[in-house]
């Protein structure tokens, strides 16, 4: 059983929870697949395919976005897997985005749909990034704990073996 875990990232906290989820399961060969980098991934000989990409500005990711709409049916034939990391805390405005980031025939098609709050490098933003991401985590503050928590659950609901 091989599983490709899809996504793209701009500050590598996405990458770094798609390094988690298969470091949490050695037993599982899994395959990192950059969006940015493979426009057209062949997924055929996969049993299963995770999704994941940051939210920026309330918006998912366009290249994610575009790779779903292609990629429909096939990714409906699989087991799927969909998050999107990101600061908001728990409540509507976090259940918003959830609901715009993937279409509802691959919402209702997936094993596990998770909201990963992920820890970031503040040192790599700019003052003008710093701003907007303090506005959108509020009072919340993701670290590594709460990061590992989520791929966690998320794991467990996906691998329940
Ligand atoms: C400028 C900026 C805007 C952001 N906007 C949102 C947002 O609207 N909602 C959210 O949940 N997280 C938001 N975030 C947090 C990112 O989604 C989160 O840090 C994510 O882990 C970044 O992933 P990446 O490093 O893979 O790009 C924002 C972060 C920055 C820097």
């Amino acid at each position: 059983m091989r599983t490709a875990i899809v996504f793209t990232t701009k500050h590598g906290a996405t990458r770094r929870v798609a390094e988690e989820m298969k470091a949490l399961r050695p037993d599982i060969k899994f395959d990192l697949i950059n969006l940015r980098e493979e426009k057209n991934p062949d997924l055929d000989h996969y049993s299963t395919v995770i999704i994941g990409m940051p939210v920026y500005q309330g918006l998912p990711s366009l290249d994610v976005e575009h790779f779903c709409m292609d990629y429909v049916s096939l990714l409906r034939s699989k087991k799927l897997g969909l998050f999107v990391c990101g600061v908001l805390p728990a409540g509507e405005d976090r259940n918003r985005e959830m609901d715009l980031a993937y279409s509802i025939p691959l919402v209702s098609h997936a094993a596990a749909y998770e909201f990963i709050n992920s820890s970031y490098d503040v040192g790599k933003l700019n003052f003008i990034e710093r701003f907007m991401l303090a506005r959108r985590a509020g009072r919340n503050t993701p670290n590594r704990e709460s990061c590992s928590k989520d791929i966690q659950n998320f794991m467990k609901r996906m691998f329940p073996y």
